[in-house]
């Protein structure tokens, strides 16, 4: 079988070739600068993977959607998938959308999540795809390309604005983050982990996950009226306000506390004995 990833040269793209090459496949790639064009791609692959920056997905996904016939599996690996999905429906192809919840970085699939939002595709052509994955030790999270977009503009867009709202206060106050990490608590180092972590990515792939997602502006929106709330109940310095509004939060957490201390007391054993 042959895979055809457009924006193979890329990260993920070369990540889900060693993927598919594992799996036995043979695989070609595509990008703007490789002597084989997407076109090529879509003409002589079984299966065509579109793993291009977000912004680019759909023009990518539209040049490449009337020369794919019936017996092709079109799928991306796009951050979001309401969009890039309704556009390779505009193909013949069958059409499965994928969103690998790891970075390029991941030494494997083992214990990685990939997000399938099956949209046109045999229940065979679904589980020969979903075989490769799983068999090289991937969990598969079935959904809707909607649900998909509505859970990332928490899972994603709330975390990362949060985050890189945190750099920007800490940017905006002027603290020295190498001096505040020789006051540190292992939890801040954590945090500010995370904020690193961010930043020695790539902007594009944070802000097209942040900007391009419709369903991003109403979370913030939420985010926004929680800061208010949260700083006018500090402000006030009314242990009663405080208490309600955190016994209000541990009961919406209330099934998820004990876990979430078990695991971050790892994460702190571990930052600790570095
Ligand atoms: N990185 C992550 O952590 C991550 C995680 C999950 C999902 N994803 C998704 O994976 C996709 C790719 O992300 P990435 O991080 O791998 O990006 P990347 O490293 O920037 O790779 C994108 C590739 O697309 C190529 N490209 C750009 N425009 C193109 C075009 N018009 N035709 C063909 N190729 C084109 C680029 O090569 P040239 O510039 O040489 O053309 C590059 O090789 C995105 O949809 C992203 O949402 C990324």
């Amino acid at each position: 079988m042959l895979a055809g990833i457009i924006g193979g040269t890329g990260q993920m793209g070369r990540f889900f070739a060693g993927v598919f090459e594992a799996a036995g496949w043979e695989v070609i790639v595509s990008g703007r600068k490789t002597p084989r064009t997407n076109r090529d791609l879509a003409e002589t692959a079984d299966l065509v993977m579109v793993s291009v920056p977000i912004r680019a997905t759909v023009g990518v996904i539209r040049e490449v959607a009337p020369l794919l016939s019936e017996e092709q599996v079109f799928c991306d690996l796009t951050s979001l998938k309401v969009e890039p999905v309704r556009a390779m429906l505009a193909s013949r192809a069958e059409v499965i959308g994928l969103h690998p919840m790891f970075g390029p970085g991941a030494a494997s699939l083992r214990g990685q999540t990939i997000v399938v939002t099956p949209a046109r595709c045999s229940p065979e052509t679904l589980e020969r795809l979903l075989s490769i994955f799983r068999d090289q030790g991937a969990a598969i999270t079935i959904s809707t390309p909607e649900e998909h977009d509505r859970m990332m503009a928490v899972i994603q867009g709330l975390t990362h604005f949060g985050t890189l709202a945190k750099a920007e206060a800490i940017r905006r106050i002027g603290t020295d983050v190498a001096e505040t990490l020789t006051y540190t608590s292992p939890i801040y180092r954590i945090e500010m982990g995370l904020v690193g972590r961010i930043l020695a990515q790539d902007a594009g792939l944070y802000g097209d996950i942040l900007q391009m997602n419709p369903e991003v502006p109403k979370v913030l929106g939420e985010f926004e009226e929680a800061v208010r709330r949260l700083r006018e109940i500090v402000e006030s310095r009314d242990a009663e306000r405080f208490q309600t509004f955190f016994t209000a939060n541990a009961g919406h957490y209330a099934s998820y506390l004990s876990a979430a201390t078990e695991e971050t007391d790892d994460l702190i054993n571990h930052v600790v004995s570095r």
